[in-house]
């Protein structure tokens, strides 16, 4: 699968864009403030329907517009083409649409064309946050299989009452108990099935992980992954924990247990890398990561996904970032943005299709 051509309205500092790209690799050149990682950001949304650096919509808006539109053609491993348009507007909000047709819901885009997004940020947010941790493992299943993603909406649906029902009752006492018991049986069930879901998936990825790992690393380093789950056991068992934290719960105002405080440690030669790890080591470990993510995709969909590489080839030496290059070409469509396009080139053997912006 890959995006044939992209067309911009008011997206970012683009009134109108429009390019081309080609099924490989494609690079796209131009100073910090041209618009590289916009274009970037405007194919994630055509993918996943939402930004990956905005909270909120309206700021890819170009200044003193009112709407944007981000429309793409997918060509499938059929060669079957598939237009998606993205559009938001100020007041009637997102629309996504296929071949014209508004789609009634907007997350069975999710997975058809998936992607893989390495940024300068995703030190911080993906290695460096549980949030982010959590983020990485939720992207990666959900494009995946679609059940994944509904398990995680309604979590979050039952996570909210739960931490309202647990303020009212601070404040009211036994009235909402009832209320706690039926939210916690759903809570259990949902962490027991996602438990399991993470566990498997980060044993899945595990091998190709550290494969990928030590090859970025010409065999010298060895990376690993451990998943630490807030709350593990069956239904029955979780929903107990959930009962007996309550009073402490009431004492923090949230709840404090549950896949939601789920998090991943990552290591290299056994070191947690938050604590002792380098920014180049970091950016490898982050990489591989990343690949791995792609890889599982395309195992578990058949699809190859796009990958989406946001200036990764800033501080990494020469030696990593020729291993990340030979590991990248041919893995399928990849996007890559660089300020430096002679560096590039000069590490390259490979035909690329440029996009210079200026
Ligand atoms: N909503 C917006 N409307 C207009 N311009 C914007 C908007 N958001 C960001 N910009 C500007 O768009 C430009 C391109 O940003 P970006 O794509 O991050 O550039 P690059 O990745 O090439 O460094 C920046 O100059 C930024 O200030
Ligand atoms: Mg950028």
């Amino acid at each position: 699968m890959y995006l044939e051509n992209l067309r911009l309205i008011n997206f970012r500092n683009y009134e109108k864009f429009e390019t081309g790209f080609s099924d490989k690799i494609n690079i796209i050149t131009g100073n910090n403030g041209i618009g590289k990682s916009s274009v970037l950001e405007a194919v994630h949304y055509l993918s996943l329907t939402k930004s990956f650096r905005a909270n909120r919509d309206a700021e890819a808006i170009r200044f003193n517009s009112d709407h944007f539109v981000s429309i793409g053609t997918f060509v499938s491993n059929d060669g079957i083409r598939e237009n998606i348009s993205i559009s938001f507007s100020k007041d009637t909000g997102k629309a996504v649409k296929s071949h014209g047709k508004i789609l009634a819901n907007s997350r069975d885009l999710i997975g058809k064309h998936p992607v893989v997004l390495l940024s300068p940020e995703d030190i911080i947010t993906t290695l460096g946050s549980p949030s982010g941790h959590r983020k990485f493992m939720n992207m990666t299943m959900s494009q995946v299989n679609k059940s994944h993603l509904s398990r995680l909406l309604s979590y979050r649906g039952v996570l909210r009452q739960r931490n309202s029902a647990i303020n009212l009752a601070a404040s009211g006492g036994k009235a909402y108990e009832n209320t706690l018991d039926a939210l916690e049986e759903q809570m259990g069930e949902l962490c027991n099935s996602i438990w399991e879901d993470r566990t498997k998936f980060i044993n899945d990825i595990l091998p190709e992980f550290q494969k990928i790992f030590s090859d970025l690393n010409e065999g010298k380093k060895e990376g690993t992954i451990e998943y630490r789950p807030s709350v593990s056991g069956t239904k029955n068992e979780i929903m107990e924990e959930l009962k007996q934290r309550r009073a402490s719960d009431f004492n923090m105002g949230f709840t404090t247990r549950g896949l939601h405080r789920d998090r991943l440690v990552f290591k290299i030669n056994g070191r947690t890398l938050k604590k002792y790890g380098s920014k180049g080591e970091n950016k490898t470990f982050l990489i591989a990561l990343k690949l791995t993510q792609g890889k599982f995709i395309e195992k578990r969909t058949g699809i190859k996904p796009i990958y989406l590489l946001d200036d990764v080839f800033m501080e990494l030496d020469r030696t990593r970032a020729i291993e990340t290059i030979k590991y990248i070409n041919g893995i399928g469509q990849v996007i890559i943005t660089t300020t430096d396009y002679e560096e590039w080139s000069g590490m390259i053997d490979f035909e690329v299709n440029r996009i210079g912006l200026s």
